[in-house]
């Protein structure tokens, strides 16, 4: 299990990352993501902040800039579900081809919408969660900085070569001690305190197998606290048009992270 889920975790960023930085998107998609960017909707994504992690170079580590991206989305008020509406529907309206092209088949907006919305909250805590043992990190930013001090830079080109090794079948090494932190104790206290079913009595033994008893028992690291603005944004709906021909690439990592969101659950199945 603990191997699934190293893979899992590894293979969620590197389809983030991997699609984020194609250009082969289709000019629709590019567009109405541009739009999305730019529209008030997905401030409370700091969807404007993916643009450092989009256009870092390809030897550049993507952490800082996740970092810097997460940090910002954590002091936002949350989405409201009109606002995850509007933004998953703008997606798949736009980007129905891309998305069938990345074997995902033909998604329905109305499921997707659904599914986004009951996921949120649960990523959104996980992703904000901070670790004051570790001078107040995201625990998403040292989790990210423990893979790499395991497989090397995690820049494009070295999820690049990451995605490879995984489609061979290969499994990085990432030792347990790693992974096995409090801030991923309380990652998964609040999955399977959300989500029930995904979590079965298997995954809690196998989990206590590679992390031991203590990892499963429930309680709550004290260093490990919630750094989410508890507030909800005010749904907008009107969009600024402005500079839409000039941010063109910013299109996949949004959609990416919104991949990343849908799937991000899979690890732990
Ligand atoms: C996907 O949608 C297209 C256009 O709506 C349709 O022609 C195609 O049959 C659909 N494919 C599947 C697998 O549902
Ligand atoms: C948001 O939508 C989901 C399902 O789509 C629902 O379970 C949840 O209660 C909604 N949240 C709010 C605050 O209305
Ligand atoms: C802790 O965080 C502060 C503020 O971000 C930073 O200035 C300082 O260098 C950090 N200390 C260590 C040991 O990383």
């Amino acid at each position: 299990m603990i191997a699934m889920k190293r893979t899992g975790v590894l293979a969620v960023i590197a389809a983030g990352v991997g699609f984020a930085s194609s250009q082969s998107l289709s000019s629709q998609c590019q567009s109405g993501l541009t739009q999305l960017v730019l529209s008030s909707d997905t401030t409370c994504l700091n969807a404007q902040a993916l643009v450092a992690v989009v256009t870092a170079d390809s030897s550049t580590s993507l952490v800082n800039p996740i970092n810097n991206w997460l940090t910002g989305l954590c002091a936002q008020p949350a989405c409201s579900n009109s606002t995850l509406a509007t933004v998953v529907t703008a997606i798949v309206n736009n980007c129905q081809s891309d998305i069938s092209s990345l074997g995902l088949g033909n998604v329905s907006a109305s499921e997707l919408t659904s599914v986004v919305q009951q996921a949120y909250p649960t990523v959104r805590k996980v992703l904000c969660l901070s670790n004051s043992g570790n001078n107040n990190t995201l625990c998403a930013t040292e989790t990210l900085t423990n893979i790499q001090n395991s497989v090397g830079t995690l820049s494009k080109s070295g999820v690049e070569s990451l995605v490879n090794q995984l489609s061979n079948g290969q499994i990085p090494n990432v030792p347990s001690s790693a992974l096995c932190t409090d801030c991923n104790k309380e990652s998964f206290n609040i999955i399977k305190a959300d989500f029930p079913d995904l979590v079965s009595s298997q995954v809690v033994s196998e989990v206590s197998g590679e992390c031991g008893a203590t990892f499963v028992d429930g309680a709550d690291p004290s260093s490990v606290t919630q750094s989410a603005n508890t507030g909800t944004a005010t749904p907008q709906s009107a969009a600024s048009n402005d500079g839409v021909s000039s941010l063109g690439a910013l299109g996949g990592i949004l959609v990416s992270s919104i991949i990343t969101v849908a799937t991000g659950f899979a690890f732990i199945a």
